[in-house]
C-alpha cells in the first residue's frame, strides 16, 4: 500500500469508528458543513466548475486538534445540498508530510488546478514551506505535481495559503507571510502558465505602507474584484484589542483598494473586520457562473479555547459558516446569505407588528433549534431590545448607545462574554440558528455576528424583550435539515 492509500484507509476507518456517536450528540449541526469526524478548519479551493461547487477544507481526521492536515471535500449543485466526497489530498509526500495546508483552486482548460502549501516541520519545530500544485479532471481525484514555489529571501517559513486569480491574461497569486523581522505581509507572484511563477514583491505589510505595524503574520489572503474595487481579505495575527475592535485572538477582515496588475501595486483604505462575532476566521471567496462573489468562513478562530469545545466528546470540532454573497455598498463589504438558502425553509410562522413593552416574552410558534428568523421593520426609538436564543446567546440593541451586542454563555467557564459594534440604527435582523451555531445578519448584511453557542440541549426557546417600546414583524421558518450528507 502506498502512503497515500494508507492514510486514506485510516481516515475512513476513523469515520466508521465514530458513527455511533452521531445519535447521542446534542450539538451536532443540521444544515451546516461540518467534518465527518475530527477537526475542520479553513475553507480551501472553493470553486464552481461545470455547474458543481467544490468546497475543500482543512481536515484532521485523527483527532480534534490541529496537525498534518488533509484536504476533505464537499460538493454541491446549489450551495444548499452537499455531498461529502472522497478525500482530495493526503499529506503523503515529503514536501507536505506535516500537512497539505490551505490554498485555492482555479479552472484551467477544463481541469481544476489546486494550489496549496506543503508544510514540513521537524521535531525541533523547524519549518519548511512549499507552494504546491495538484491537478484534477473531475474535482475528486488529484494528481500531485509537487512544489512550484520555494521560500524567497526575506521571509520566515510562515509563508502559506496561496490564492490564485486571472487578470488580463496573467495569473496572480497572493501568499500569506511573515517577514524576517516578524511583520505580517502578503507576497505577490505572477505567471503566464500556472507552472512558472515570478516573485513580484510584497503587496502589503512587511513593515511598509498603511499596514506596517499590523501584527506578526497574515494568513489566508484573497484578492478579488467587487463592484469596481479590488478587495483584499486576509486574517492578521497579533493585533491588539482596541475598544470594541479586535476582540478575538486573531482577526479576519478586508481592505478596499485598487490593484494595478502592471506595477503590482495595491493602494487601499483602512482594515475593517468582516465579522463581529466570536467565531469567524480564514474566509475564502470564489466567483460563480452568475457573477456573484461568494464566501465561506471557518466558524472558529485558531488558538481560541479550541480544546474546551463541548463537541470534542463527540469526536468532532468546528464547522463552516453558511455561504454568503458579498456586495460593496457605500464603501463597506456587506455579507448576505445566498438566495438559495431559502430552499431550506419549510413551515412558516409570521407574527405581524409585534409590540414589545416588557422584558421577556415568547411569540406564538417562534422557537426551535434549526430555524431562520427574519425580524423586519424594526422600530425602536429609545432604551434597548433583545432576542435570546434559549440560554445559549442573546442579541441586544441599545438605541440610546447605538451599539449592538451579542452575548453568549462561555463554554470555558459558563460566564457571560460579549462582542459588540457601533450601529447607528437597527432596521432588520436575519438570524440562522443551527443547534450550536448562530449567524446574525444585521441591516441587510452591513454587520454580521458569527458564533458557536452551547445552549442546554432541550431548550429551544426564543424570547424577545424591550426596556421601553419596540415593534417589528417577525417571520420564522423551520429549516430542512437533510441537506448535508456526510
Ligand atoms: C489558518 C491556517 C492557515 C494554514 C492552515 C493549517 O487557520 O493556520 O494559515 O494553512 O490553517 O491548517
Amino acid at each position: 500500500m502506498t502512503e497515500d492509500e494508507q492514510l486514506r484507509q485510516e481516515a475512513y476507518e476513523q469515520i466508521e469508528k465514530n458513527k455511533n456517536l452521531v445519535d447521542q450528540d446534542p450539538y451536532r449541526l443540521t444544515y451546516h458543513i461540518m467534518p465527518p469526524v475530527g477537526l475542520l478548519n479553513d475553507p480551501n479551493g472553493f470553486i464552481q466548475v461545470n455547474g458543481v461547487f467544490h468546497l475543500y477544507y482543512q481536515w484532521m481526521p485523527f483527532k480534534t486538534d490541529h496537525g498534518a492536515k488533509f484536504w476533505g471535500h464537499y460538493s454541491s449543485e446549489d450551495l444548499v445540498n452537499w455531498r461529502h466526497e472522497s478525500i482530495a489530498l493526503t499529506p503523503s509526500e515529503w514536501y507536505e508530510k506535516n500537512g497539505c495546508y490551505s490554498g485555492s483552486a482555479i479552472e484551467y482548460k477544463g481541469k481544476i488546478y489546486a494550489f496549496y502549501t506543503g508544510n514540513v516541520k521537524d521535531e525541533q519545530g523547524n519549518r519548511e514551506t512549499y507552494q504546491c500544485l495538484a491537478i484534477s479532471e473531475d474535482g475528486i481525484h488529484f494528481n500531485k505535481k509537487g512544489p512550484l514555489i520555494y521560500l524567497p529571501e526575506g521571509f520566515t517559513a510562515h509563508f502559506r495559503d496561496p490564492k490564485v486569480w486571472k487578470q488580463e491574461e496573467t495569473y496572480f497569486m497572493v501568499i500569506g507571510a511573515q517577514t524576517k523581522d516578524l511583520k505580517g505581509a502578503i507576497a505577490l507572484y505572477q505567471s503566464k502558465d500556472l507552472l512558472n511563477w515570478t516573485y513580484r514583491g510584497i503587496l502589503v505589510g512587511g513593515g511598509k505602507g498603511e499596514l506596517q505595524e499590523f501584527g506578526y503574520m497574515f494568513e489566508c489572503p484573497d484578492l478579488f474584484h467587487l463592484d469596481g474595487k479590488d478587495i483584499l481579505v486576509f486574517s492578521p495575527q497579533g493585533l491588539e484589542t482596541q475598544g470594541m475592535k479586535y476582540q478575538n485572538v486573531y482577526q479576519a477582515g478586508y481592505v478596499i483598494g485598487d490593484f494595478d496588475p502592471k506595477t503590482g501595486e495595491y493602494r487601499h483604505q483602512e482594515f475593517e473586520e468582516l465579522d463581529r462575532g466570536f467565531d469567524f476566521y480564514a474566509p475564502q471567496t470564489t466567483i460563480d457562473s452568475k457573477g456573484r462573489r461568494l464566501l465561506f468562513g471557518w466558524m472558529s478562530v485558531p488558538d481560541q479555547h479550541e480544546q474546551d469545545h463541548p463537541t470534542i466528546e463527540y469526536k468532532w470540532i468546528h464547522n463552516m459558516t453558511l455561504p454568503r454573497e458579498l456586495k460593496l455598498v457605500s464603501g463597506k463589504v456587506y455579507q448576505v446569505p445566498v438566495d438559495e438558502l431559502d430552499q431550506l425553509r419549510c413551515s412558516e410562522v409570521v407574527s405581524h407588528t409585534v409590540k414589545l413593552t416588557k422584558e421577556s416574552q415568547e411569540l406564538n410558534g417562534i422557537h426551535g433549534k434549526a430555524v431562520e428568523l427574519n425580524i423586519q421593520d424594526i422600530e425602536i426609538a429609545e432604551g434597548w431590545m433583545e432576542i435570546s436564543i434559549s440560554d445559549g446567546g442573546r442579541i441586544i440593541y441599545s438605541a440610546d448607545e447605538k451599539v449592538i451586542s451579542f452575548e453568549r454563555k462561555s463554554y470555558v467557564d459558563g460566564m457571560t462574554e460579549k462582542r459588540q459594534c457601533i450601529l447607528s440604527g437597527l432596521k432588520n435582523l436575519r438570524i440562522f440558528i443551527d443547534t450550536s451555531s448562530v449567524e446574525i445578519f444585521i441591516n441587510d448584511g452591513l454587520e454580521t455576528f458569527t458564533s458557536r453557542i452551547y445552549p442546554s440541549p432541550k431548550n429551544d426557546k426564543i424570547t424577545f424583550g424591550a426596556s421601553k417600546d419596540a415593534s417589528f414583524t417577525a417571520l420564522k421558518w423551520d429549516l430542512n435539515v437533510k441537506n448535508v450528507n456526510i
